[in-house]
């Protein structure tokens, strides 16, 4: 038997989704600090804490990483939350006790401090839940590292990594509104295998990701807009995957008269071809900020 008031928060938890609706309500100070509060808690490899949280309220601080982040809604956030990957503080915790200190150069512990950097994260967005705060990550301040460093005074050894946005948003009718918000997920015998990895069929494929969750979304077009996403397509597809699938891309692309929901976001929206170019700006400022996991 599940107490009800774990049951309450359970399905708090359950029904969370990303808030990008906010109204001009100050989150309380008490309220702000709880949330931060559980954030510190979090798992932590070693228990080194290579997680710094930028709190952002200023509200001009707040409208330069809309724009840098392209999205309008970040400024109406009361809160911005800025988690960086910390080495700068654990160096100088080295330096004090004159201690070797070469994190920087480990590969492995650069993703082990990313998900440090995510327990944080996510336990801030629980807490949020919780206490009725909205919340929505925002991963594109990965595309403006060298403007956050400059906005935010980051020093060596730190790496933005993801940025939250909290505030209050409209709830006058629960229901209703969850409706508008609850995005469809995977249902849990895909995601969660017994034991060992299992292998989706291309059935569960079409029936559990095609119909289910995306409920075979499909964008139709035609004329000139189809043949534009017809050329980008085959296009992305050629340079990733080879002509001969291009030519398969196309083909389903012209089948369908419209581009379907995997060709939409695997090709179009999150475009490998770009994200793959957008590689060299990432190692570039890893680098300056004194990372080198290339080297001997
Ligand atoms: C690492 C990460 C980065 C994200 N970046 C953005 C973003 O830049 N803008 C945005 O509106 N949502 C962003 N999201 C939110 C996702 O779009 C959202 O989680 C997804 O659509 C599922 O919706 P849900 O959170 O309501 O379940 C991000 C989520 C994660 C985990």
């Amino acid at each position: 038997m599940i107490d009800k008031d774990i049951e309450h928060s359970l399905n708090l938890l359950k029904n969370r989704y990303s808030c990008r609706q906010f109204i001009s309500r100050r989150i309380e100070d008490d309220v702000l600090n709880e949330i931060l509060q559980v954030g510190i808690r979090a798992a932590s490899g070693g228990n080194l804490q290579p997680v710094t949280v930028i709190m952002i309220r200023d509200q001009s601080k707040k409208d330069k990483i809309r724009e840098l982040c392209w999205q309008g809604f970040i400024a109406d956030a009361d809160t911005l939350l800025v988690y960086l990957l910390d080495y700068h503080r654990l160096n100088s915790w080295a330096r004090v006790q004159q201690a070797p200190f070469g994190k920087q150069y480990s590969f492995t512990d650069f993703v082990i401090s990313m998900e440090d950097v995510m327990c944080v994260a996510q336990s801030i967005e629980c807490a949020a839940t919780l206490l009725g705060v909205g919340s929505v990550y925002i991963g594109t301040v990965n595309y403006v590292y060298d403007e956050l460093k400059e906005l935010l005074n980051l020093p060596p050894l730190t790496i933005p990594v993801v940025m939250s946005c909290l505030g209050y948003t409209k709830s006058d009718n629960e229901e209703i509104h969850l409706q508008g918000h609850l995005r469809r997920k995977l249902s849990q015998e895909v995601v969660v295998h017994n034991e060992s990895y299992q292998p989706v069929s291309d059935e569960t494929v079409k029936e559990e990701i095609v119909a289910s969750k995306y409920q075979n979304w499909l964008q139709k077009m035609s004329g000139e807009v189809l043949e534009k996403y017809k050329a980008e397509l085959f296009e992305v597809a050629k340079d990733v995957n080879g002509e001969e699938y291009a030519a398969e891309v196309v083909k389903r692309i012209e089948e369908q008269q419209g581009i379907n929901r995997a060709q939409f976001r695997l090709g179009y929206h999150y475009n490998p071809v770009r994200l793959r170019e957008h590689n060299k700006n990432v190692f570039r400022f890893y680098k300056q900020q004194g990372f080198d996991f290339w080297s001997e």
